[in-house]
């Protein structure tokens, strides 16, 4: 029970990556708030499990995020730690891709990532501290034909995450990232096999030899999220199965 009584709030809880940190937190003890968009898409959760409460908002919706972070702070007093889990992906080569593809990749993966960890580091920094976890990708650190829009963003969570956690550290607010590889989420199909990639030669580039599973980089999130990892910041934790895409 390594976040036992830790209150964590997971963006993009409702489906995926989000919902396996959701999970993983919540076997670990914390009390989660999982925050996405549709109403009733983290009803499941809420029913299974009396310690999970669901958020429903835009992460890019700088008033609705205000509002459902002062109601976290209400209820449980603090927040210690938010996993910046939200993400759109639109895997489109560069002469593809139209602005408002790019424009809401920036807006849900940078601009939001930034203005949640502003809100959240605020109250960790009134309570004592914090951690946040920030989650990129490896396409931001070894590249990816059809997906350089995309790429960008996490990159620029990378750049984020590392000048956040100097910036952040004398207040006891510590941010790591995790990049994950290939994960097999429910989307993986859409994603991937629709666009006729070959899977298996994508699989040839894992030296581990499989995909990723989502209960993968959940583990990492709580691994960073927990006080185990006291004196770690800054860094980027590969969740990759050791690939070269
Ligand atoms: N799946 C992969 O292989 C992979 C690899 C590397 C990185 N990632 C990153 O991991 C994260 C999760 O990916 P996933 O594959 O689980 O994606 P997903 O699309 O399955 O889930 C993303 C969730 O975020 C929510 N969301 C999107 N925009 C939002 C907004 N504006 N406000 C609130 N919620 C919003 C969606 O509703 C959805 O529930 C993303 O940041 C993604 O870029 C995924």
């Amino acid at each position: 029970m390594i976040l036992k009584d830790k209150v964590c709030v997971v963006t993009g809880a409702a489906q995926g990556i989000g919902n396996a940190i959701a999970r993983n937190m919540l076997e670990e003890g914390a009390v989660v708030y999982g925050c996405d968009l549709g109403e009733g898409s983290m009803e499941t959760l809420v029913s299974e499990n009396g310690r999970f409460h669901a958020l429903y908002f835009d992460v890019t919706d700088a008033q609705a995020a205000k509002a459902a972070m002062m109601q976290v702070k209400k209820e449980q007093g603090r927040i210690d730690v938010l996993v910046n889990n939200a993400g759109v992906v639109f895997n489109k080569k560069i002469g593809m891709i139209v602005r408002e593809e790019t424009e809401l990749m920036f807006r849900v993966n940078v601009i939001a990532v930034i203005e949640m960890t502003q809100l959240v580091s605020r109250i960790m920094a009134r309570m004592g501290g914090g951690a946040i976890v920030n989650i990129a990708s490896v396409t931001a650190v070894l590249g990816s034909a059809g997906q350089a829009a995309y790429s960008a963003t996490k990159g620029a969570v990378i750049a984020f995450t590392k000048s956040a956690a100097k910036e952040l550290a004398p207040q006891g607010v510590r941010v790591n990232a995790v990049a994950p590889g290939i994960i097999h989420t429910e989307r993986f199909e859409e994603l991937y096999e629709a666009s006729g990639d070959k899977i298996d030669t994508r699989i040839g580039r894992i030296a581990l030899g499989r995909l990723g599973t989502p209960d993968d980089v959940a583990r990492a999130c709580s691994f960073l999220a927990s006080d185990n990892a006291s004196y770690i910041s800054g860094q980027i934790l590969g969740v990759d199965g050791c690939a070269s895409i």
